[in-house]
């Protein structure tokens, strides 16, 4: 990349919208100049896309307003002409479904933006869960030159004199209200303290490790993703992305040539060294479709098998983001582990990952451990594979009781989430430790959008005993910030007919991660006889995103995107202009 030779202005993208002596160009011309620019603000000069993904409802993003102003500082000072555009805000709080229902729809409206617009190069300002993997799959498939600016992570909070973690401690709380353990008042104080500035969820969720992944894949600057979001560098971090981008534009470094096989298999070994979001699986596997680089759900599991744990975060380990950027950042992380990566891969720097991250060092080495004392020492991530998951299904055993780990128990059916939440709690079911707790009805269709309800709750009455992890199994996702024995995106999933759908209560499952397994011990007969009965659901939707949605959504083995944008969209040139 860094050899790739600058254009000249006429040869910008922009330049055919704002260039020529035309009546198409006077029109563009006039109407910069109406929103009160001058032709020497934009006349030959790269045009930046800021694509902002603020709005009120998603406070992850709270900064963005005054970041985008930073970036577009950078963009003047390098000699761009810089444009915010605003884009969907996935909010990982308040998106209903799930913002993941929403994640493919972010990246249609990002792709489209670029392509139909005069832009030269893309900032692309994300955090909060869904929306890193969204823009990189929309500049993906629009190929046009693009930086990844990362939220970066809330600050630290306390909360009666212990350290809080958001996320991760809600549901720890939440457990210690449904054992009695925690009053009313307590948990509505709560509220005041457990997401205590902006930026995204401040453990090894899976806004963390999605922007982790986009640093490792290159796209963006050296040590982003670890700079808090509330930290002065990381507003100087926000007007150097811009700066870059300019440079981006003018030598035309598009997404597809940093986002190739070896940034994806550097992406899938930090995912394992961080001990990362199992969510990280699904958006791999449909940014890789995106790119047109094969991957499978072997290669995580591979790369599993050899790279230790070594960021001591939650939920798997003890520390926070703050801990994490203190410590030395993704880039003393990555410095510890040269020889598992592709060094050569290219990064928006012009430079390789082997110099961005040369001499990173690691100021504590019980937050970012040292390869001989790991958290964990491989497989932070399971691929398991049985008659209950032909196409795959995974487990984080980092994050679960080791003696779940290989499990043979009765399950005990609920068939969609409603059911769930009223039959849970009833005695009468006489769940017990040992039973399996299976969830129907909560994959990609069937919920639909594949929420995060994969920590299947635990009865009430077995909190109150003590009980705090049990073997729970879905077709859903499970947040980044959660934790248990939880098999998550069991595919095929159950609304499609997956052997999901026939397991009943009473049936023995077995579970055995080492083995790499998930069976239901049943007959081949009796298999087929529950399949013959099998029907299948109603489509949910008639019109709309949701009808557009449930034809095209592939199942969670292959990323969850749309089959029509799951391929190599960089053969798609921009529309011309006429
Ligand atoms: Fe936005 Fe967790 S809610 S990252």
């Amino acid at each position: 990349m860094a050899n790739q030779e600058r254009l000249r202005p006429d040869q910008l993208r922009s330049h055919r919208y704002l260039g020529p002596d035309d009546l198409r160009s006077f029109g563009h011309r006039s109407r910069q100049k109406q929103a009160g620019f001058s032709t020497e603000d934009f006349a030959g000069k790269p045009v930046i896309g800021i694509l902002n993904t603020w709005n009120d409802l998603i406070s992850c993003h709270a900064h963005f307003r005054q970041r985008a102003d930073e970036v577009k500082r950078g963009v003047w000072q390098a000699g761009g002409f810089p444009v915010e555009i605003p884009v969907m805000g996935l909010s990982e709080t308040f998106m209903k479904p799930t913002s993941m229902y929403y994640r493919n729809f972010l990246a249609m409206e990002a792709e489209e933006v670029l392509r139909t617009y005069p832009i030269d190069a893309a900032v692309l300002m994300s955090g909060c869960d869904k929306t890193t993997p969204a823009l990189l799959m929309g500049a993906l498939s629009a190929n046009v030159p693009s930086i990844v600016m990362p939220g970066g992570p809330m600050n630290r909070t306390s909360w009666h004199g212990e350290e809080l973690a958001s996320g991760t401690d809600v549901w720890r709380f939440w457990a210690e209200r449904g054992a009695g353990r925690l009053s009313c008042e307590a948990w509505c104080d709560l509220e005041d303290y457990i997401a205590a500035s902006p930026g995204h969820c401040m453990t090894m969720g899976t806004a963390s490790t999605m922007t982790a992944i986009a640093e490792v894949m290159g796209m963006t600057l050296a040590g982003a993703s670890s700079l808090p979001a509330t930290h002065s560098g990381h507003s100087r971090m926000a007007s150097e992305t811009g700066r870059v981008a300019v440079e981006l534009a003018w030598h035309n470094c598009v997404p597809s040539g940093l986002m190739q096989r070896a940034a994806f298999e550097n992406a899938i070994t930090t995912l394992m060294a961080l001990g990362g979001s199992t969510n990280a699986i699904v958006h791999l596997m449909a940014m890789a479709g995106r790119a047109g680089v094969s991957l499978t759900l072997e290669d995580f599991d591979r790369i599993s098998q050899r790279t230790p744990v070594l960021a001591n975060l939650r939920p798997t380990g003890k520390f926070v983001m703050a801990d994490f950027f203190d410590a030395g950042g993704l880039c003393g992380l990555l410095n510890r582990i040269p020889d598992l990566l592709h060094l050569n891969a290219p990064t928006v720097q012009f430079r390789t990952l082997g110099e961005a991250i040369a001499d990173a060092p690691v100021w504590n080495d019980d937050v970012i451990r040292l390869r001989e004392n790991p958290v964990c020492s491989t497989g932070s991530l399971a691929v398991l594979r049985g008659n209950m998951a032909p196409d795959g299904c995974v487990i984080k055993p980092a994050a679960a009781e080791s003696q779940l780990l290989q499990h043979r128990g009765p399950a005990v059916v609920f068939r969609n989430y409603p059911d769930l939440k009223a039959r849970i709690d009833d005695p009468a079911l006489g769940i017990t430790k040992d039973h399996v707790i299976v969830l129907q009805s909560a994959g990609p269709l069937g919920a639909p959008g594949i929420p995060e309800w994969g920590m299947l709750p635990i009865p009430k009455y077995l909190l109150q005993q003590g009980v705090r992890d049990m073997v729970r199994i879905s077709d859903a996702r499970m947040s980044g910030t959660s934790y248990g024995a939880c098999v998550l995106h069991v595919s095929p999933e159950s609304f499609v007919g997956g052997p999901l759908a026939l397991v009943e209560t009473g049936d023995i499952i077995s579970l055995d991660v080492a083995g790499r397994t998930l069976n239901l011990e049943i007959s081949e007969q009796e298999f087929a006889a529950r399949r013959a009965r099998w029907t299948a659901p109603e489509p949910m939707f008639t019109r709309g995103y949701g009808k557009l949605y449930f034809d095209q959504t592939t199942q969670a083995h292959e990323g969850c995107d749309f089959r029509f944008l799951h391929a190599d969209g960089s053969q798609d040139a921009p529309p011309s202009i006429y």
